[in-house]
C-alpha cells in the first residue's frame, strides 16, 4: 500500500472519483473535473493505492491562507468496503509524511462528524483557519491578508507579520465553512467582491402619494442579541479561549482540529 500524487499517475483519476462519489455523489465528469484541479502548487490530491495498483482512498491538501508551513487536508476518503481496516489512519499517515516531505509542519482539518477519529490519530481542537482550495498566487495579496486576518487562532506573531487589521465578528463570515466532507468542490473562500459596480441609472421615482401616511405604530422592541455557538469552553489551566486551544467539540458545530507533524 503506498501514496501517490494523483496529478502524476492520471491512471488513476477515474477510480479515485468513483471512491470519492461513493461518500459523495455528484457527477462523474464534475468529480473527475475537479480531481484535475490537482497541481505542484496545491490544491494537491493524494490517492492512497494497494499493492494491486486499486485506489481506496483519497486526501486532498491545500495550503492554510497566511500560516507559514501549515497545511490543510480535506475530502479525507476509504473505498466504503475496505474501512475499519485500518486504511484510515494509514491515509492519514501517509498524508503526513507527504505534507513533511513538502515542508510543512503543521496539519490542520475541518469535521462535523468525524471528530473522533481525528483525535484517535493525534489531532486535536484548534481555532478555526482559512484553507485556499486554489492556487494563492491567483489571489490578490491584499484578499489574502484580509482573510488572514479573519482567523481566529492565536498566533499573534503571525498576525502581525500578515499586518492584518483587527478582528470583528463580520470577518468570521470569511472563514471557511468546509467540513472536510465536501470534497474539494466547493471553494473555501468567497470571490473577491467585484471592481466596478453596474452602472445602471436608478428607476425614477414614484410620485409622492397624496394619501397621509397612517398614525404611526410604536416600534417593535429590539430583537435579542444574535447568540453564535461559542466554543466549549476550555478550563484546563483556566486559560481563556483567547490564549488557549479548544478542548472540547459542541458536536452542533463543524471543528478545526490540528496536528504538529514534524
Ligand atoms: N470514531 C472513532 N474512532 C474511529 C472512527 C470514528 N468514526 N473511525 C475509525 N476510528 C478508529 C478505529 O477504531 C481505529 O482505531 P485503532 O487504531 O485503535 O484500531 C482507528 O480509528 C483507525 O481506523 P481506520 O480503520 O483506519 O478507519 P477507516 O479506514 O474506517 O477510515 C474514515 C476512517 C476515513 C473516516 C472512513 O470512515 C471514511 O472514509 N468515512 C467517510 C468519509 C468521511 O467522513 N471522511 C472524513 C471527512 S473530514 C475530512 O476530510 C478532514
Amino acid at each position: 500500500m503506498h501514496i501517490c500524487v494523483l496529478h502524476k499517475h492520471n491512471q488513476y483519476l477515474e477510480e479515485c472519483a468513483s471512491v470519492l462519489n461513493e461518500e459523495w455523489p455528484r457527477s462523474k465528469t464534475a468529480r473527475i473535473h475537479s480531481l484535475e484541479k490537482s497541481c505542484d502548487k496545491y490544491p494537491v490530491n493524494l490517492v492512497l493505492v494497494t499493492d494491486e495498483n486499486k485506489p481506496v482512498g483519497h486526501s486532498r491538501l491545500a495550503i492554510v491562507v497566511g500560516r507559514e508551513k501549515s497545511c490543510f487536508v480535506e475530502s479525507v476518503v476509504v473505498k466504503r468496503s475496505l474501512r475499519g481496516k485500518g486504511l484510515g489512519k494509514l491515509l492519514m499517515q501517509e498524508t503526513e509524511h507527504f505534507a513533511r516531505s513538502e515542508g510543512f509542519e503543521t496539519m490542520y482539518l475541518s469535521t462535523h462528524d468525524k471528530q473522533d477519529f481525528y483525535q484517535h490519530v493525534g489531532y486535536s481542537f484548534c481555532k478555526p483557519v482559512v484553507s485556499c482550495g486554489i492556487q494563492p498566487s491567483n489571489i490578490p495579496d491584499s484578499f489574502l491578508n484580509k482573510l488572514a486576518g479573519a482567523t481566529l487562532d492565536d498566533d499573534t506573531s503571525q498576525q502581525k507579520r500578515l499586518n492584518t487589521k483587527s478582528k470583528d465578528n463580520s470577518s468570521e463570515t470569511a472563514l471557511t465553512r468546509s467540513s472536510g466532507m465536501s470534497p474539494a468542490d466547493a471553494p473555501s473562500i468567497p470571490p473577491p467582491a467585484r471592481a466596478h459596480a453596474l452602472s445602471i441609472p436608478p428607476p425614477p421615482r414614484a410620485p409622492a402619494p397624496s394619501i397621509p401616511p397612517p398614525p404611526s405604530a410604536p416600534a417593535p422592541p429590539p430583537p435579542p442579541p444574535v447568540v453564535h455557538n461559542p466554543p466549549v469552553a476550555n478550563t484546563i489551566g483556566n486559560k481563556s479561549n483567547t490564549d488557549s486551544e479548544i478542548s472540547k467539540w459542541d458536536p452542533r458545530e463543524i471543528s478545526w482540529m490540528k496536528k504538529n507533524i514534524t
